[in-house]
C-alpha cells in the first residue's frame, strides 16, 4: 500500500465505524485529519486531530483545507428526536458538502444507512434505484443526506458516493444481522473503493457483506470496484432463533420499523 490517497478527512473519527476506517486508511493516506466533537489523540505524525461540532461551518471549512477526500461518518446514528437529526445529520452533512465545494475536495463519501429502505419487506431485493421507504426519522434524515449529496454532485460537480451501511459489527449477534451484517473487512473494502473509484459524479451503494440471506443489491458496489467477501451465514448456528428479528414484522428494518421505536422520540 502506498500513500496514494493524499489527505483524507474522517468525520466522526472517534465512533465505531470511524475508528475502524481510521486504522484501515493508515498507511494509505499521506495525512489523516480526524474530526470529532469528542477528543482524540494523534497516534502517528500523519494524523491530525480537530475537535469541534459539525454544526460549526467555519471549523468544517478549515478542517477540509487541502483535503483530497472526506469520509463523512459524524452524526446521529440511530432514531432520535427530529431536531437532533436535522442538526446532526442534515446540517452537518450540508456543512461538509459546502466546505468540500469551497475547498475543491475531489471525493466525498457520505455515510448513509440501510434504514432509508427499512420498510421494504424482507422478500424484496432492494437496489439503490428504488424509492426510499425509511423505517423511522433517522432514515428520513439519511434520505436528506443522500439528496444533499445528489444536489452537490448535480449542481456543483462534486464527486459523491453514498454508502448505505448495513449492520457494522465484528460478528452478527442477532437474526437480522444474518441478512444485514457488514463485516469490518468489507466495510474497509467499500470505503476504499468509494475513495478510489475513478470517474464518479454520484452513486449510491449498499455496504453489506456477501450474506446468503441479504436483501440488498451488491451490484452497485461491484461496479464501484468492491465485491464483499464475508458471509454472516457462517455464524447462523450460534445465533438464537428468537430475538428482535423474529419478534418483529417481516420488514427489512425489523424492530426498528415498529411504531414504538419512533414514537418514544416524538
Ligand atoms: N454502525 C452501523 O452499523 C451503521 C449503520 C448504518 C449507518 N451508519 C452511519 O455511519 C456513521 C457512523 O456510525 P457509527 O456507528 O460509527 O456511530 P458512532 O455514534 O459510533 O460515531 C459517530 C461519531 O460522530 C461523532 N459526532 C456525532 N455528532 C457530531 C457532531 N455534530 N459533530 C461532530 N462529531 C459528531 C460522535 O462523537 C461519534 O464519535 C453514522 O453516520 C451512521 O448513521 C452506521
Amino acid at each position: 500500500m502506498g500513500t496514494s490517497l493524499g489527505t483524507v478527512v474522517i468525520t466522526g473519527a472517534a465512533g465505531r465505524v470511524g475508528s475502524a476506517v481510521r486504522v484501515g486508511l493508515r498507511g494509505e493516506a499521506e495525512r489523516l485529519v480526524l474530526v470529532d466533537r469528542v477528543g482524540l489523540a494523534a497516534q502517528s505524525p500523519a494524523e491530525e486531530v480537530r475537535q469541534f461540532d459539525l454544526r460549526d461551518a467555519e471549523a468544517v471549512t478549515a478542517a477540509l483545507e487541502g483535503a483530497d477526500a472526506v469520509v463523512h461518518l459524524g452524526g446521529v446514528p440511530d432514531e432520535a428526536p427530529l431536531p437532533d437529526l436535522l442538526d446532526g445529520n442534515v446540517r452537518g452533512t450540508h456543512n461538509v458538502l459546502e466546505s468540500a465545494r469551497r475547498q475543491g475536495v475531489g471525493r466525498v463519501v457520505l455515510a448513509s444507512s440501510n434504514r432509508l429502505t427499512g420498510f421494504y419487506p424482507v422478500s424484496e431485493n432492494v437496489t439503490p434505484e428504488m424509492p426510499p421507504r425509511p423505517d423511522g426519522l433517522y432514515g428520513v434524515s439519511k434520505v436528506a443526506v443522500e439528496a444533499l449529496g445528489r444536489l452537490y454532485a448535480d449542481k456543483f460537480g462534486l464527486s459523491v458516493v453514498c454508502l448505505r451501511i448495513g449492520s457494522f459489527e465484528d460478528a452478527p449477534t442477532e437474526r437480522r444481522h444474518l441478512a444485514t451484517w457488514l463485516s469490518p473487512r468489507d466495510c474497509l473494502g467499500f470505503v476504499h473503493a468509494a475513495l478510489t473509484a475513478p470517474g464518479i459524479r454520484f452513486t449510491t451503494v449498499y455496504g453489506v457483506s456477501a450474506n446468503t440471506r441479504r436483501f440488498w443489491d451488491i451490484e452497485a458496489g461491484s461496479a464501484l470496484g468492491y465485491t464483499p467477501v464475508d458471509d454472516a451465514e457462517v455464524f447462523a448456528s450460534r445465533i438464537p432463533p428468537e430475538g428482535n428479528w423474529a419478534d418483529s414484522s417481516d420488514l427489512q428494518g425489523g424492530a426498528y420499523a415498529n411504531a414504538e421505536y419512533t414514537l418514544r422520540h416524538i
